[in-house]
């Protein structure tokens, strides 16, 4: 019996549906996790294979012992999925027919006190989700200057205090560098208070900001979106589920201007040979059932996106994939 790993998936049944137009042979899961969507995949497509990418050496290990009854019918990949062009590559496949993204932390890397990710324990300060790889928050948190900190506070939490909090941990870590989740909450309690925080706890900000920043979660999205544009076969499938309103701007804008026939300015002829890439399926974000709500609180704050590749060349055609 392998390691512990329970994640219950978000929104799945409406993915599932998303990815059915897309011809349903060849599938990237993106985000594999414990294998719970991929699994859902295979069952809903039983002629079909998926290709899993996750980061996480612990989420590929807990997937591939759930996966295994599929036999050839699924593949993992270890690695990033900006890097999905890649572990396509290395498979052999030249294109899919759906894409999956279900972007975030998995509920074990939360939970699981020594990977650093939760001011709820007293661990190390790591949050990689690829512990083998990649600055720790503790690196950031004793290298950044306080500017830099507070750039990633505010940027990536919308800190208010950014600022403050960025000077008093460069001023804390002359005496001591930063090492335990334990001491950033204690700082961020005494810095912050609960003023203004509707309610939340006040590290919450810092510690997704600083998560956001280790993982370079941002980047990676949107070098995937662009991968998956290179990659999907016409008529294929996009479906990204994210947790926090940056994320959803960034799916966002890339389908709204991915979706438009041209960019010139209003009035003015066209010369801008743009071709519309994807058709946007969801016009507005699908957002959790009251039932999966009721279920599982975690789904309150995903939002899904769906879309369908033309065959219209891809934009981001010969951009090399910056390395992350
Ligand atoms: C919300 S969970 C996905 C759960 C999955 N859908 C399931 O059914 O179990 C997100 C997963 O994506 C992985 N992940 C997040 N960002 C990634 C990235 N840039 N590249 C590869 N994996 C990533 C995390 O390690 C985590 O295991």
């Amino acid at each position: 019996m392998g390691e512990v790993f329970v994640h219950r998936p978000v929104l799945q049944r409406e993915a599932l549906e998303a990815l059915t137009g897309g011809g349903g042979k060849r599938f990237l899961d993106g985000t594999l996790g414990g294998g719970g969507d991929s699994a859902a995949l295979l069952e809903a497509f039983p002629s079909a294979e998926v290709l899993g990418i996750d980061r996480d050496p612990a989420a590929l290990r807990a997937a591939a012992e759930r996966l295994e009854a599929y036999g050839g019918r699924f593949h993992a990949w270890h690695g990033t999925f900006s890097r999905l062009e890649q572990a396509l590559d290395d498979r052999g496949w030249p294109d899919v027919d759906g894409i999956l993204l279900d972007i975030g932390v998995s509920s074990p890397q939360i939970d699981t006190p020594e990977r650093g990710f939760s001011f709820r324990f007293d661990a190390p300060l790591d949050m990689r989700m690829d512990p083998s790889t990649g600055a720790t928050a503790a690196e950031l948190l004793n290298t950044l200057s306080a500017e830099e900190l507070a750039d990633i506070f505010w940027k990536y939490g919308e800190e208010r205090f950014s600022r403050q909090v960025a000077r008093a941990i460069v001023a804390r870590r002359q005496q001591h560098p930063w090492e335990r989740t334990k001491e950033l909450a204690e700082l961020l309690e005494r810095v912050i208070g609960r003023s203004h925080q509707h309610g939340l706890p006040p590290p919450t900000r810092v510690f997704q900001a600083l998560r956001i920043a280790v993982n370079h979660e941002l980047d990676e999205l949107s070098a995937a979106l662009r991968a998956a544009e290179r990659r999907l076969a016409p008529g294929g499938r996009l479906v990204v589920i994210s947790f926090h309103s940056l994320e959803d701007r960034i799916v966002k804008q890339f389908l709204q201007h991915a979706a438009l026939q041209c960019i010139c300015p209003p009035g003015m002829p066209c010369t801008c040979h743009k071709q519309v890439t994807f058709r946007i399926l969801t016009r507005k974000p699908v957002t959790a059932s009251s039932e999966e709500l009721t279920a599982n609180s975690r789904a309150a704050c995903a939002k899904m996106r769906c879309a369908e590749r033309t065959d219209a060349p891809s934009e981001w055609m010969g951009r090399s994939v910056k390395r992350l």
